[in-house]
């Protein structure tokens, strides 16, 4: 029952619209890159894994056939060319934080074949998160309650899920009670989306309020808190949905293990540490108040507060900066 984010058919990219979930399941069909850049500019399709591969699908519809013909062939790869460099300046910038959306597009830029590269990112994807899943609920003990923030299950990686793939995982092998869920306003990304997928998967969940945490935390509910991520920089500090930052420091106050689970390809070595990470800040309005706002999308968690990153690669202790230089390339 794994949900599935997007779907690559007929020449076009289908994508769920993760706005209207858990309400209707309705799919918007992008035969151009722009629509994509679209749909990744306005959240109907979301998460960091996911926002990379639809990228990478809104390149192939940018890069379009070539002609069968030799001549025909070498004329129309110049074009081509110009076409991809434009669709990557477009995608890239439909949103800053997630270094998944940029390491997409480099993928398939540097790739022959844009479909053969979207089609194996895809792939790639499910295969690594279900093994950072198994590695992460190795972690848990039976009769363990998590709590989590936004979403980082199948939806928001077009896979198994990071942070949502550690609790099913868990659950299956009977490590896991429950899941606290934080609404995660003001989109709601945990209160629309999270529980939706907890509840296909038959998990029991609990809906909470972000400011609910410290209680949760103060009366020994929660034995530990699994996020997601949207970058992670060369010394370990965390991108992730905003809230996720007062998340990890309650955790380390009462004691309780805060992982990060994450793609390697969510890690950017190019990135010192989390003050140059860009946190993308959204129209005011999203926050419904109509009166003056400010509205982050994400913040940084420092690596000291961080009890384990867990990739595919193997799961990542401090100190962090040894760690990521092992597994991660870039
Ligand atoms: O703004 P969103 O919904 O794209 O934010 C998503 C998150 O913050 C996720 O936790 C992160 O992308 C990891 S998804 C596996």
């Amino acid at each position: 029952v794994t949900a599935e984010p997007l779907r690559f058919e007929d020449g076009a990219l289908l994508i769920l619209d993760q706005r209207a979930l858990p309400g209707e399941e309705r799919w918007i069909r992008c035969e151009r890159a722009e629509q994509v850049a679209e749909c990744i500019r306005s959240l109907a399709v979301r998460g960091a894994p996911a926002i990379g591969i639809a990228a990478a699908y809104g390149m192939v519809l940018a890069g379009g056939e070539l002609p069968a013909d030799r001549e025909e062939r070498a004329a129309a790869a110049g074009q081509r060319a110009g076409d991809l460099e434009a669709a990557a300046d477009l995608l890239r910038s439909a949103r800053p934080t997630a270094v998944n959306l940029a390491w997409a597009i480099d993928q398939v830029l540097a790739s022959g074949d844009p479909l053969e590269c979207a089609r194996r990112l895809h792939r790639e994807q499910e295969a690594a998160d279900r093994r950072l899943a198994a590695l992460g609920a190795e972690r848990f003990e039976p009769g363990d309650r998590a709590l989590t923030h936004c979403n980082a299950g199948a939806l928001a990686t077009a896979g198994y899920g990071t942070a949502g793939g550690v609790l099913q995982a868990a659950w299956e092998q009977g490590r896991l009670a429950q899941v606290w869920v934080d609404e995660t306003r003001p989109l709601n990304q945990g209160a629309r989306l999270t529980t939706w997928e907890l509840e296909r998967a038959g998990i029991p969940n609990r809906l909470v309020t972000d400011s609910s945490a410290g209680t949760l935390l103060a009366r020994g509910l929660v034995d530990r808190v699994v996020v997601g991520a949207d970058r992670i920089a060369a010394n370990g500090d965390v991108a992730n949905k905003v809230g996720t930052y007062p998340l990890a420091v309650l955790a380390e106050r009462h004691g309780v293990p805060f992982y990060v689970a994450a793609p390697v390809s969510t890690i950017d070595r190019d990135t010192p540490d989390g003050a140059s990470i860009p946190i993308e800040e959204r129209d005011p309005s999203e926050l419904g108040a109509g009166v003056p706002a400010v509205n982050f999308a994400f913040d940084v968690t420092p690596a000291e507060l961080v009890s384990a990153i867990v990739t595919e690669a193997g799961v990542l202790e401090p100190p962090y900066d040894e760690a990521i230089a092992r597994v991660a390339s870039r």
